[in-house]
């Protein structure tokens, strides 16, 4: 059975557009190759986190993947720092990596302008982690969404450079992007992309939203002139709502024209925030619906499981490279 691994970051809070670009899709293919889900908390620590914060939304993830509709008794859900492996693989990668193809990352580059002299190692050195978590697994797809794009090009050329200077090891992996719900934008701003880490809470439905929040964040949700609601790539902000309500209604681009002739922006808006709030209901459910022992339950296996894997490749990548403990005889 092929692979796939794919994780989110437990920072800030989780927004429909991490559901519509990525966890989405993870349900979805799970039952066609062997899934593994990382919370990647030390991805998260490359900016400074409030511990007690951090380890909160570790498990509120967990719980958000489960909610999102991923069978643990189908996939393999863990936390990245519960299995060493990932750190350990990342420092061996960071060492065939060149600094100046992480200093060429867009997401660095961004970090990098805001904070000048005080951007983190971390910042710079975190595509290879995510290399590392792709590569233990011997992955053959990584479903995210567009912003990641670039990393899975890197990742790609990393295994292919450890392949070629050691032999054979990495399986090459694919990215799967969606072509719809890649790159869901700011309800505040449709020129960036909905994010957690955004200052503005009224860019990003978060999945934990009540129903007031998601009608009042809807409604002062940027449009764009004209009057007509149609897909159209001039028109950023329509389309961009549009595009949600496609995907949470499940219909096609016509049928949703169709059914919004003749409507104005406030309809619109309306019965965007009651698709949402139809979503959102069973899945806030499905998210308190397990209690902390199950939990415990469920990454304490992840991680055993994750960790059996992670553990064969990284054996065969320190033997390929001599790396060799003390009771290997050379
Ligand atoms: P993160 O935590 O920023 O986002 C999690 C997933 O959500 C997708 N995403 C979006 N999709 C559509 N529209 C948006 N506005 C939007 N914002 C985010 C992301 O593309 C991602 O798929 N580096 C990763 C986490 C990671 C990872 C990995 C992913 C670490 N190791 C290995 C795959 C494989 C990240 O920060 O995602």
């Amino acid at each position: 059975m092929k692979r796939i691994f794919s994780g989110a970051q437990p920072t800030g809070n989780i927004h429909i557009g991490n559901y519509l670009g990525a966890l989405r899709n993870w349900a979805a293919l799970q039952h066609e190759y062997e899934s593994f889900f990382c919370i990647v908390n030390l991805h998260a620590i490359t900016i400074p986190q409030d511990p007690q914060v951090l380890a909160r939304k570790t498990r509120e993830l967990a719980r958000l993947y489960l909610a999102s509709g991923i069978d643990p008794q189908v996939s393999i859900i863990f936390i990245q720092s519960d299995v060493p492996e990932h750190a350990e693989l990342a420092w061996i990668l960071n060492c065939i990596t060149r600094k100046s193809e992480l200093e060429r990352m867009t997401q660095f580059k961004d970090k990098a302008a805001k904070q000048r002299e005080s951007v983190g190692t971390g910042v710079l050195t975190y595509p290879v982690l995510m290399a590392a978590d792709i590569l233990l697994y011997q992955t053959d797809l990584v479903p995210v969404g567009h912003d990641q794009k670039q990393h899975l090009e890197l990742t790609r050329d990393i295994a292919e450079r450890f392949n070629r200077d050691y032999g054979q090891t990495f399986r090459v992996p694919d990215p799967y992007i969606p072509k719809v719900g890649a790159r869901i934008q700011s309800l505040s701003d449709p020129a960036k992309k909905m994010s957690k880490s955004d200052e503005d809470a009224n860019g990003a439905i978060t999945l934990l939203d009540d129903t007031d929040t998601v009608r009042r964040k809807f409604k002062r949700a940027v449009t764009d002139s004209g009057t007509e609601i149609r897909f159209d790539e001039t028109r950023p902000a329509i389309t961009n709502l549009l595009t949600i309500y496609q995907l949470l209604a499940d219909k096609q681009p016509a049928e949703v024209e169709a059914h919004f002739a003749g409507k104005g922006y406030a309809a619109l808006k309306s019965e965007l925030a009651d698709v949402t709030i139809e979503f959102l209901r069973p899945l806030q459910a499905r998210a308190r619906g397990y209690d902390d022992a199950e939990l415990d339950r469920i990454l304490d296996s992840g991680r055993e499981r994750a960790q059996a894997i992670a553990r064969a490749t990284l054996e065969e990548v320190k033997a390929r490279m001599g790396l060799v403990g003390v009771q290997a005889k050379a």
